[in-house]
């Protein structure tokens, strides 16, 4: 930032320095708030954003209402507020209050979790799935250990199970998986659950789970209530439409829940609006409904249009489609993608020819599926 600008952005539009009197002093900057000094909040016009698994149908008319209240509070740490949604989500999922770690997205307790498990011992994942918190661990002298994917892209557990070892300290499953998108059978899961975690620590990341057919049979939250050393983190960034908002939660018992508060904040990370968004969201259903539904069909959209021009995408119980391109690149296929505005993700690790696509509005996913023929026939010239 050039200093004039950063000194506008800091004094707020049409101040100035000789007006703010002495640094330090009661400085008006009510002007700060004006249009012309902010940032731009989410995607640029014209720009298709269908890069990072958001859900734009959020949030919520309730959550933006009590985003204002709560903002107008703004100056107050939270209180009641992160009381009352551990309580809900308590509630819902049959467990006690005190076994609701809350953090700025699911991220949050998920690092905390990382970091504390690769104190004693590796963590063991399959080779594809949303490593970025266990990096986090493996950043501070952590180790990750991979096993093979089956042959459909799915996650090995028979491999995993195997892999245990007493070097092994977590093992983490994403379900459904990102980025393929993939749904593990809940009782499969289960069944690998409740004799994987008499070996060790088992985290499941359920971030996708509302968006699957069956989000109550797919979830392992009962585990941890039957007393098996299972964690389950969940997050209000999808679904909810709230991942700007930051705000996710992990179930645990009460042991793995002080392992986790050792490396986190706990309530003290959070922020007012997005905890007030966060209760005002959890038992909108209806909102719940319309958001799955358009996703669902932006989902079907993208499975369409990409098999009818020769792609293969596999089965996703999530808001994004993780599409084969056969022999061609991802990573020129993203760029060519983006010079029509419509942003997606690039290659991940190996998969050098496996394209990701999130489910954004209709609208967007239109584009998307538009711009397909044209950057394959470009791709193939
Ligand atoms: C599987 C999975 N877990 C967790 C997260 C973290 O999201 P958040 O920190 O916004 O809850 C993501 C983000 O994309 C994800 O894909």
């Amino acid at each position: 930032m050039n200093s004039a600008v950063s000194r506008r952005l800091f004094l707020g539009g049409g101040a100035t320095l000789a007006g703010a009197g002495a640094l330090g002093a009661s400085v008006h900057v009510a002007a700060a708030s004006s249009p012309a000094t902010l940032p731009s909040f989410g995607p640029k016009a014209g720009v298709a954003k269908l890069n990072a698994n958001e859900n734009p149908y959020g949030p919520s008319k309730p959550a933006l209402e009590a985003m204002a209240a709560a903002s107008g509070q703004g100056a107050y740490y939270v209180g009641e507020s992160v009381g009352m949604l551990k309580a809900m989500i308590a509630e819902r999922n049959g467990v006690a209050p005190e076994q609701v770690s809350l953090s700025a997205g699911s991220s949050g307790v998920l690092t905390y979790l990382a970091v504390a498990a690769s104190k004693q011992g590796s963590i063991l994942g399959p080779d594809l799935f949303w490593d970025t918190t266990v990096k986090k661990a493996v950043q501070q002298g952590g180790e990750i250990v991979r096993t093979a994917r089956t042959a459909d892209m799915g996650i090995d557990l028979d491999a995993m199970y195997a892999a245990i070892d007493d070097s092994v300290a977590m093992v983490q499953i994403t379900n459904p998986n990102n980025p393929t998108g993939m749904l593990l059978d809940g009782d499969a899961l289960r069944a690998f659950c409740r004799k994987a975690s008499k070996k060790c620590l088992v985290l499941v990341d359920e971030a996708y789970n509302e968006l699957t057919e069956d989000p109550e049979y797919n979830s392992m939250v009962p585990l941890i209530k039957e007393g098996h050393d299972v964690v389950v983190a969940r997050t209000f960034s999808k679904i909810y439409g709230l991942a700007g908002m930051r705000v996710g939660y992990m179930i645990a018992s009460p042991e793995n829940t002080e392992l986790v508060n050792r490396f986190g904040l706990g309530d003290y990370a959070m922020n007012q609006a997005g905890v007030a968004a966060a209760v005002a969201s959890y038992n909108d259903f209806g909102f719940l409904a319309i958001s799955k539904s358009k996703i669902i069909e932006a989902r079907d959209m993208v499975t369409q249009a990409t098999t009818e021009v020769g792609l293969t995408p596999l089965p996703s119980q999530t808001n994004f489609v993780f599409v084969n391109l056969g022999d061609l690149d991802a990573e020129i296929f993203r760029q060519k993608m983006a010079a029509r505005n419509v942003l997606i993700r690039g290659i991940y690790g190996d998969y050098t020819h496996w394209s990701r696509v999130s489910m954004g509005r209709l609208e967007d996913v239109k584009r998307y599926v538009k711009a397909l023929p044209a950057v394959l026939d470009e791709m193939n010239a």
